[in-house]
């Protein structure tokens, strides 16, 4: 039997349904902020990301899915969705003279050591916003970030972490200043660390090597090399984020492993998913779009890795839901006598109208009510609708609170039905 390459993920049918709602959530929070949808393609010239991510980078220079077309060409799968977005809008004459907020999803390819949580084939949600260089827009997109681990409820299992890199020039400096640090002592740094002395030395700062990080904390510092725009960008910033009542950590040693930033960088970490903590991570890349051959233009977003957040939604609900129970369905509809089941069938489609983040169950098979009743319980359900034949003439809903025996069983409106669901 073939089977699948390593790293290249199967979402199975019992997953699938997790995905859609996840995604779904996602996308219907990108959109309330008025946000566009883009799709980019799979497929784009190496030399974008090479130029676009930074030919030093690891994700360049050891983990893209790189091929020969057949005229010779060199194209590579794409490894993260920035510089194609940034590729795209400029190619169609999207950046100049105006601004942009777009949203992409989709499968990423990085030839990277498969474990829980880091695949070959990862799926990402990005959001990228264009020509606005002011840090109220680097606040839209945390808020948008924060907003989106509300839908799913796993608010309380991420953190925020946040730093400034500086402008490109204060980058260049303090790399500089880095490299004279370490050079001496190369010799007591880890190989790969060693390696990155040459290509990368700003990555040293993310090394897990105990002894590399004993001899960074003499070295110098980040902060200390940071232009007084940048600090006023990054004041600013903090300032949205306590208005909006959003928790970070300042973290001095983020520095991301893309070589596009300037100033504002960020990540959303968890304790929950063991070492592959960043569930989503962006930050400012001002010089990008310049860098690919447009026009000054400066640029924001963050990419959130679906993956792992679909794995912390489904911690999320093992935490919350009673043991045993499967929590398939939200309203189960009940029928309650052979002759009512096309009447079933219309009210179901109205609720799931009328409540599109619900999902609603309509029993199949016979039965009596117990055995239905007994189902809803099974699924999840927190409430039953009960169709009697006449539920369609007299537009009532019949509901039974699964959960809260203090309400039981009403018969409501439909309107007043529909308010009664929207409660859940
Ligand atoms: P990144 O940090 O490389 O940034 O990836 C963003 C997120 O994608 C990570 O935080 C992680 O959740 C997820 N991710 C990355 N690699 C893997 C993997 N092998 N398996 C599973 N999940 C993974 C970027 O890609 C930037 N383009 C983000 C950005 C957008 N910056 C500005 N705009």
């Amino acid at each position: 039997m073939v089977r699948a390459v390593r790293g290249m993920r199967d979402i199975l049918p019992e997953q699938g349904r997790r995905w859609d709602l996840v995604e779904g959530e996602l996308t219907r929070v990108l959109q309330r902020h008025a946000y566009e949808a883009i799709r980019l393609p799979l497929l784009e010239f190496t030399e974008l990301f090479a130029r676009g991510v930074g030919e030093a980078t690891d994700i360049v220079e050891k983990e893209m899915y790189t091929l020969a077309d057949r005229d010779g060409d060199s194209l590579s799968l794409r490894p993260e969705g920035t510089a194609s977005s940034v590729r795209m809008l400029q190619e169609h004459g999207l950046l100049y003279n105006q601004t942009q907020r777009v949203y992409y999803a989709g499968p990423m390819f990085r030839y990277e050591k498969p474990q829980k949580g880091r695949y070959r084939q990862f799926y990402q949600i990005g959001a990228e916003a264009y020509g606005f260089a002011g840090p109220d827009i680097d606040g839209e997109l945390i808020g948008l970030g924060w907003a989106c681990w509300q839908a799913l409820g796993i608010e309380t299992m991420v953190t925020l972490e946040i730093n400034t890199l500086g402008s490109s020039e204060a980058r260049q400096l303090y790399r500089t200043a880095l490299v004279d640090f370490l050079t001496p002592m190369s010799e007591l740094l880890d190989e790969d660390s060693r390696r990155r002395l040459e290509t990368n030395p700003m990555r040293i700062l993310d090394s897990k090597n105990p002894a590399t990080q004993a001899l960074l904390e003499k070295a110098p510092k980040l902060p200390d090399f940071v232009d007084v725009q940048s600090l006023e960008h990054y004041e600013g910033l903090k300032l949205l984020l306590d208005a909006m009542q959003i928790p970070y950590q300042e973290n001095p040693n983020l520095v991301r492993g893309l070589d596009y930033y300037t100033h504002t960088v960020f990540e959303w970490t968890t304790q929950d998913l063991g070492s592959q903590g960043a569930v989503c991570a962006g930050g400012r890349y001002d010089g990008l779009v310049e860098r690919l051959g447009g026009r000054p233009t400066p640029g924001v977003g963050f990419a959130i890795g679906l993956d792992r957040v679909v794995l912390l939604h489904e911690l999320a609900e093992a935490n919350a839901k009673a043991p045993g129970q499967d929590r398939s369905a939200d309203i189960y509809v009940c029928v309650t006598q052979p002759d009512c089941s096309s009447a079933a069938l219309v009210v179901a489609n109205a609720l799931r109208q009328a409540l599109p983040k619900r999902r609603v169950r309509q029993h199949m098979g016979g039965g009596n009510l117990k055995k239905q009743l007994k189902k809803a319980d099974a699924c999840g359900a927190d409430v039953a609708i009960l169709i009697e034949s006449d539920a369609l003439d007299q537009q009532t809903l019949t509901i039974k609170h699964l959960r809260d025996a203090s309400i039981g069983q009403e018969t409501l409106a439909f309107d007043a039905g529909i308010a009664r669901l929207q409660q859940y």
